[in-house]
């Protein structure tokens, strides 16, 4: 897909990754960017266009999809975090929320937006996933869980739509330098290299991007006899 041609939908674009993904389509001279957010006062940056979007709100979704009709790149990137094991008594609803947000909202958009894309020469989806697709931290298990149903619906996505001629790129990533991973220690990648990639899969045809090493290894070694899911993450 030719980036020049492109009008763009960035979900949660105010801040964090999606801000620089918002940034990084700027940069590369895109025809529009609607950066949508739950607040889109707080979207400051000349050229984007502010849109108001809460990925729950089915009716605030379907608005978006009426008014932003000339779309034909839809980066589903908003997403939350919160610590949620399985077993613990309260678990409950915050397992839910993370499914609200990183499941059914990337579900509901992408089904309000697939007539749109096809009308709009196929285009392209692109979906925020996680190395936590595929492996898990105790602490994070419902995150766990919400990204691995995203990574299915990423996938069930891309064999549905193929026909209409839209491409569907998964995007899977360790720790990203943002507010999502704040006083966490570990190695993060910076939000502007993952858009970097992304763009660049975008731009190829790219099916899936890996964003970092630690994302690479557990993927390669998803095939082995000890794969990385069978033991807590980081043992
Ligand atoms: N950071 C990481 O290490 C990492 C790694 C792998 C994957 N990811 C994924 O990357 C994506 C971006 O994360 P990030 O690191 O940029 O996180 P972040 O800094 O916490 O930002 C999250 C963004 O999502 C938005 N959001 C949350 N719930 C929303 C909703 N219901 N409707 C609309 N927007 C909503 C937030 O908006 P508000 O400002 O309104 O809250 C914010 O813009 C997420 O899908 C995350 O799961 C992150």
């Amino acid at each position: 897909m030719e980036l020049k041609n492109t009008v763009a939908l960035v979900t949660g674009a105010n801040r964090g990754l999606g801000l620089a993904f918002a940034t990084a389509l700027l940069e590369a001279g895109v025809k529009k960017v609607y950066a949508a957010s739950r607040n889109p006062r707080e979207i400051a940056m000349p050229g984007l266009h502010a849109i108001q979007l809460d990925v729950t709100n089915e009716e605030e979704i379907l608005a978006a999809a009426r008014e932003c009709g000339d779309v034909n790149l839809l980066i589903n990137n908003a997403g939350i975090a919160q610590p949620s094991l399985f077993a613990a008594a309260d678990a409950l609803t915050a397992i839910r929320a993370q499914f609200e947000t990183n499941f059914f909202g990337m579900l509901a958009m992408s089904r309000a937006f697939a007539p749109v894309l096809k009308a709009n020469d196929g285009g392209t989806l692109v979906n925020m996933l996680s190395v936590l697709s595929w492996i898990n931290i105790s602490a994070m298990n419902g995150y766990s869980a919400s990204k691995a149903a995203a990574w299915s619906l990423t996938n069930g996505l891309r064999n549905e739509l193929r026909e209409q001629g839209t491409k569907v790129i998964g995007v899977h990533a360790a720790f990203i330098d943002t507010d999502m991973t704040k006083g966490i220690a570990m190695p993060k990648t910076s939000p502007q290299e993952v858009a970097r990639q992304v763009l660049e899969a975008i731009a190829s045809g790219r099916e899936e991007v890996f964003a970092d090493e630690i994302t690479r290894a557990v993927k390669s070694g998803l095939s082995l006899e000890h794969a990385p899911y069978l033991s807590e993450a980081g043992r």
